[in-house]
């Protein structure tokens, strides 16, 4: 077993074909054709073991896509594994730290000998340090961009050369509400989610050519660990300032991470797509 790779098993082999023969007069067909729109498809989703990359990899499993779950806390993949058995070796655990340009780099080849590809990159691992810019830390400033920013290049890094050479790729990271509004006591996390914006506005410049697309989701205020920090009277704020008067879902993210990654959104590059209820509307 190579270092710091929790579980890696025998080649995956794409399987249907045909689902791309599309007859919208035949509902039937239609059905197949959006259940199986990731199909063939490896992606490799950081941070899947809870929230909003666990509920990512759960949809991208149902579209027919193999999944590589990168993230730190072996705890959670071990349960995942055990509770998502039926999926078989369509679903992988890498132990990785996406701080490390090194550990991803080995992770990236990991996958590609493991699942025969790397196709999909969710660039959705994500961090909290909160404190007003008075408290802030620099150890708190740190740890933030380290993950959040230095991160999602890291990743993105290491696939690059993969869905370069098959002239096919396509990048999605999570920004966030926060890093087109700012927020009260988050300089640091809105810096990361700013920057990814612009990173991706770059990548679509610099990959667009080799077929690769890069985009960005700016998710409001979802129900999941994440959140666990919040005082309730902010988030009854928060839920006053949606239109929709609640907070998002993970597979609500998860719906528009799958969209951006199907052959429907072929031509949609360098975005931001806000999936926040209305709130900043
Ligand atoms: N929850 C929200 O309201 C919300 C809103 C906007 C954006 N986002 C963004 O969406 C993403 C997912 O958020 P979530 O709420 O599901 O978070 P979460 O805390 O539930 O899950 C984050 C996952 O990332 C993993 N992780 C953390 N650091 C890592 C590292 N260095 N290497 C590998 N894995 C690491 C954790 O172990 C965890 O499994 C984050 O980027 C977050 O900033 C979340």
């Amino acid at each position: 077993m190579r270092p710091g790779i929790l579980k890696t098993q025998t080649k995956y082999q794409n399987t249907i074909s045909d689902t791309h023969t599309f007859a919208p007069q035949n509902f039937i067909n239609t059905q197949v054709h959006n259940m199986q729109a990731l199909s063939g498809k490896v992606a490799i989703i950081t941070g899947g073991a809870s929230g909003i990359g666990r509920a990512t990899a759960a949809r991208f499993l149902e579209e027919g896509a193999a999944v590589a779950i990168w993230d730190l806390n072996e705890a959670a993949m071990q349960a995942l594994g055990e509770s998502w058995s039926e999926y078989g070796d369509r679903l992988r655990f890498y132990k990785v730290n996406t701080s490390s340009l090194d550990a991803v780099t080995e992770a990236a080849a990991a996958v590609h000998a493991d699942l025969g590809g790397i196709h999909i990159l969710v660039n959705n691992a994500g961090i909290t340090r909160d404190a007003s810019l008075k408290k802030m830390t620099s150890e708190q400033w740190d740890q933030v961009i380290s993950v959040n920013l230095t991160g999602v290049f890291n990743c993105t890094k290491a696939v690059q050369p993969y869905m370069e050479a098959q002239n096919w790729g396509r990048i999605i990271s999570a920004s966030s509400v926060v890093g087109l509004y700012g927020n009260f006591g988050q300089t640091n996390y809105a810096a990361t989610k700013a920057g990814v914006i612009a990173m991706t506005k770059v990548w679509a410049r610099e990959l667009g050519r080799k077929g690769i697309t890069a985009n960005a989701i700016a998710p409001g205020y979802i129900e999941t660990d994440m959140m666990r920090t919040v005082p309730e009277n902010v988030l009854a704020g928060m839920r006053e300032k949606t239109p929709l008067q609640r907070l998002g879902k993970p597979e609500e993210i998860a719906a528009a991470y799958a969209f951006l990654a199907s052959d429907d959104a072929a031509y949609i590059n360098g975005a931001t797509l806000s999936v926040d209820g209305g709130m900043t509307i």
